[in-house]
């Protein structure tokens, strides 16, 4: 009977697609997860060098400035066991790591520059009429960057590792590294202009939310000068025109791939409104 058959095919239709809906999955997530944060205790110092190289390009945002620009030392291209050595004998350099030796007053070099980045200013890279006394980096464990100290950690220990050294760094302890797993969860689009502002880090470089930094020119009244327009073209395509007294290249020219549409509408209503001085 064609009614039998009907529900027979059906049954072999409906069966072969839960069997497929049950293998899939699984085959899926069987190849270990690349991004996947090892959990909370279980990490190694291993693990933590790969974590650390993951930040320096990823949420540590670090790329923006230590690239081969000249904006900030190139981290990943220089000497690094030779560049510590020559900052620690430093006559200018008066910080902790002066009464350390070796792995461990590297460390202790490497948390200031990433916490306290005016301890010690390598020399030519300060704030414009500083004497190099003032590093234009931002304290990488407040806004904007905002790293955790078990992610401040996993950079040392990959800088170290860099430089051909033991790392020294402590292990996250547990509970750490699950908080840490949630911060580096892909994060939806931003909501509000803060958000997206802070998601795209304008303020390492541009004195944005009282971040203080001068890389980028002060965005004050841009928006009576520029427009709505001048304003996308200057943050999607920032090497079209370049900002009085600024070098090109400077800043990051791939926000048209990383932004939505209603990430770029909210920043450009926010600069459109940022009044000519203070207040920001
Ligand atoms: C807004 C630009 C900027 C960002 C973002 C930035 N840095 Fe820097 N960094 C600099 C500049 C400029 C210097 C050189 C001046 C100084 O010594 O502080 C520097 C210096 C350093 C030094 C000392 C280098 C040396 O040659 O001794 C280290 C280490 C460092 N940064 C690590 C980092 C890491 C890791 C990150 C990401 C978490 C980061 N920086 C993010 C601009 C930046
Ligand atoms: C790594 C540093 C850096 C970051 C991050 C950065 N900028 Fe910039 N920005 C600069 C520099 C340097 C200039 C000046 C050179 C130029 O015009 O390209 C500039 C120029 C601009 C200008 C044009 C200013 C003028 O006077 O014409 C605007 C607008 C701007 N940035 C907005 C932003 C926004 C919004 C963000 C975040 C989404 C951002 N920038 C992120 C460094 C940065």
């Amino acid at each position: 009977m064609i009614f039998i058959r009907v529900i027979g095919f059906s049954v072999v239709v409906l069966l072969c697609y839960t069997l497929f809906a049950n293998i899939l999955p699984q085959v899926q997530s069987n190849p270990p997860e690349d991004d996947e944060p090892i959990a909370a205790g279980e990490m190694d110092m291993a693990a933590m060098i790969d974590w650390g190289e993951k930040l320096f390009s990823g949420k540590g945002t670090c790329t923006l400035c230590h690239n081969n620009l000249g904006r900030a030392p190139d981290l990943l291209e220089m000497d690094l066991a030779t560049a510590f050595d020559e900052r620690l004998n430093d006559d200018r350099y008066e910080g902790e790591a002066k009464s350390e030796e070796g792995a461990v007053a590297v460390e202790t070099y490497l948390r200031e520059s990433l916490v306290e980045p005016s301890v010690y200013v390598v020399a030519g890279f300060g704030k414009k009429g500083s004497d190099d006394k003032v590093s234009p980096m931002p304290d990488v464990s407040g806004a904007p960057i905002s790293l955790s100290e078990p992610q401040v950690n996993a950079l040392i220990a990959f800088l170290q590792s860099r430089a051909g050294m033991e790392a020294t760094v402590p292990l996250p302890e547990a509970g750490d590294a699950e908080a840490d797993a949630e911060d580096e969860e892909e994060e939806g689009p931003a909501e509000t202009a803060e958000a997206a502002i802070e998601k795209f880090t304008c303020g390492a470089c541009h004195d944005l939310a009282e971040s203080g930094a001068d890389v980028g020119p002060k965005l004050n009244g841009i928006g009576q000068r520029l427009g709505v327009d001048g304003l996308r073209k200057a943050i999607l395509d920032p090497n079209a025109d370049i900002a009085e007294g600024f070098e090109p290249d400077a800043m990051p020219s791939d926000y048209a791939e990383q932004m939505r549409i209603s990430e770029l509408n909210l920043i450009i209503d926010y600069l459109m409104n940022l009044p000519e001085s203070g207040g920001q």
